[in-house]
């Protein structure tokens, strides 16, 4: 087990997420709204769970964030398609707005991001 310091919050291993996948995280004790990481290679890009055109969550089922060729992130409720290196929305009601990116460590395989992210 990872030591994780104060004010950080361990996800997960990065081996747990599918390289070119994707994986969706509850919210942070006492919040309400979870947080979902894709993974590209070694790298880990998290993003706040929310969509910014009503703020509901993006997924249609565990795990389930990405398009079909994994290329684009999607919200099930209105099919608005963001950037996975950005967050930016590039079709959809939120055209233009972006995901809340979440800055996120990785330290010997762990996944770390900040303690309040999401809340
Ligand atoms: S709530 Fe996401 S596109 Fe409408």
């Amino acid at each position: 087990m990872e030591e994780v310091t104060p004010g950080q919050r361990l996800l997960c291993q990065l081996e747990e997420i599918p390289d070119g996948g994707c994986r969706g995280f509850p919210p942070a004790p006492g919040g309400f709204v979870g947080l979902f990481a894709v993974r590209q290679g070694e790298a880990v890009i998290v993003y706040v769970n929310a969509c910014p055109h009503l703020g509901v969550s993006l997924d249609w089922a565990q795990d389930r964030f990405l398009s079909a060729d994994g290329s684009r992130i999607v919200c099930a409720t209105h099919g608005a398609e963001f950037a996975i290196a950005d967050g930016v929305c590039l079709r959809g009601p939120c055209f233009g707005d972006r995901l809340e990116r979440v800055p996120v460590e990785l330290k010997d395989g762990a996944v770390l991001v900040p303690e309040d992210a999401g809340l």
